[in-house]
């Protein structure tokens, strides 16, 4: 068994559903924050990442990914059911987005959520070399530090919570709070996206498990855990590179003359996700069409939403709600040839999605709640040229930073439609002093800038800040 200095454990590996174990394999990013921030940093590291391949059964054994070796864990069918679309996506992921949809709490799905928590530990204890680090990701393995922990002391352990992080007032919800709070204590940094997360989290630990905690640290069972925000980021120069790329370029004009030369482009980019807040857009944008406030002719709103999760039940209806509508919509509002909204279902390369970013005049995105929103950072990178407008909602994550963006309550409809011609309607000037104050900010705090934080944080010698190449040069 070849070990590891570097671990990263998380629910997915960095591939796609599709991406076929026949020797040709390469690292295709599926959509989804996780893995499009880890991309940047673990590609050149020598590292194994440990994570589900996708689909049932006997995992396939993967090749190595440049430096990168993949295990692969594996789901059985009841697995998938009771772990991943059942504690992980229908109890915690909505309970933790403020339950914007109503979690369910299933009793017997907490064993299988357990069980294959250990299996991702077990799976982490054995790729890991003596004194190695181990980076746990997310709410699908709150469990996993603290196994991991039991079955090897001498591991340094991370563990980064993707998501928000509720207030007691809805983690008290939980039938099995207690053990999902000791779980992420086995850690010893305990990383959220904001402060707000690192102080609930120390208000849970006070008052769940008598400890004594700061928004800082977590006093249990001997030991210091440290907690704190470490604020995601995105690969800048990535998008930097892609953007100026002469076939990104002329991609992005044949999309416009595509779309009819309008006057505006609006796009928003999202898995398709009820915590997203599409159906609360599109009735913002279907009444300005109503009301006369936007034309067909001049303007065109495109709508990227790439499924997600497809086989729960919420993700099923809400796909057929949001499809209805745009329907409607168009059906309403649209002329032959001339469709209201462009809706796309359907997942898009890198390149494909800058030239998406480049095309559009207004980018909105209004998460109802989001631990962080990418995707509003990839739009900031990709405007080389200072222009475009970004409608933000100061629910996601990223509000916190992009500060210049027009904010917006995305739950208040008449605010939304305000926001959205405020956006349509700006000076260039306006505009291009928004873009250059967002774009300073991304230019300071990308991906590299947030590894180098938590890493550093985890282990203070610098030692793996090195080993992953991010430390300052
Ligand atoms: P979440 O993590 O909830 O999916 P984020 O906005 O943080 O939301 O991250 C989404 C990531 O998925 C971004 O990197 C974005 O570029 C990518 N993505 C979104 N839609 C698509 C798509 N249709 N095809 C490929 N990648 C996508
Ligand atoms: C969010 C989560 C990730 C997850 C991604 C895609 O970004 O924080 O952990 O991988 O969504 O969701 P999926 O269920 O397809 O992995």
């Amino acid at each position: 068994m070849r070990q590891s200095s570097l671990v990263v454990v998380a629910n997915r590996l960095p591939l796609d559903d599709n991406a076929a174990p026949d020797g040709a394999c390469e690292w295709r990013r599926n959509p989804g924050g996780l893995a499009s921030a880890l991309h940047a940093i673990l590609a050149p590291t020598p590292a194994t990442w440990v994570g589900w391949a996708g689909g049932v059964g006997r995992a396939p054994a993967l090749p190595d990914v440049g430096s990168l070796r993949l295990r692969p864990v594996s789901l059985t069918e009841d697995d998938l059911r009771g772990y991943y679309e059942g504690f992980a996506n229908s109890t915690l992921w909505p309970l933790y987005h403020d339950a914007v949809q109503q979690p369910v709490f299933q009793r017997d799905w907490w064993e299988t959520y357990r069980t294959v928590n250990q299996r991702f530990a077990d799976a982490a204890a054995e790729v890991a070399e003596e004194g190695a680090a181990v980076w746990v990701q997310d709410y699908h393995l709150q469990l996993v530090p603290r196994m991991l922990r039991d079955l090897r002391p001498d591991l340094l352990i991370g563990f980064f919570m993707h998501v928000p992080f509720p207030p007691p007032e809805l983690f008290m919800q939980l039938p099995r709070r207690v053990e999902l709070l000791r779980g992420m204590l086995g850690a010893d940094l305990v990383g959220f996206q904001r402060e707000q997360a690192a102080h609930n989290f120390a208000q849970l630990a006070r008052k769940l498990l008598g400890a004594e905690a700061t928004d800082q640290t977590v006093a249990i069972d001997g030991r210091t855990v440290r907690t704190g925000a470490f604020p995601i980021s995105i690969d800048v120069a990535e998008m930097r590179a892609l953007v100026t790329r002469p076939d990104v370029v002329s991609q992005a004009k044949q999309l416009r003359h595509d779309l009819g030369q309008p006057k505006r482009v609006l796009l928003s980019v999202d898995r398709l996700d009820y915590t997203k807040g599409i159906e609360h857009r599109l009735t913002a944008y279907s009444e300005l069409l109503r009301d006369g406030y936007v034309k067909v002719r001049d303007t065109v709103m495109v709508q990227v939403a790439v499924p997600s999760r497809e086989r729960v039940e919420s993700y099923q209806e809400l796909r057929d709600r949001i499809e209805g509508e745009v329907g409607r919509i168009n059906g309403e509002y649209g002329r032959v040839g001339e469709p209201a909204i462009h809706y796309l279902n359907q997942p898009f390369g890198r390149a494909q999605l800058a030239a998406l970013y480049q095309t559009a005049d207004v980018m909105v995105v209004t998460p109802l709640r989001d631990g962080m929103n990418l995707v509003a950072k990839e739009f900031v990178a990709a405007r080389e040229d200072g222009s475009g407008a970004l409608v933000l909602s100061e629910f996601a994550g990223s509000a916190a930073e992009l500060e210049q963006a027009f904010l917006v309550n995305p739950h208040d409809v008449d605010g939304l439609k305000e926001t959205l011609l405020r956006a349509m309607q700006a000076d260039r000037a306006d505009l291009a002093a928004r873009m250059a104050a967002m774009r300073r900010h991304l230019a300071g705090h990308d991906i590299l800038v947030w590894a180098r934080a938590y890493l550093s944080a985890l282990d203070d010698t610098g030692h793996l800040a090195t080993l992953t190449g991010v430390a300052p040069g």
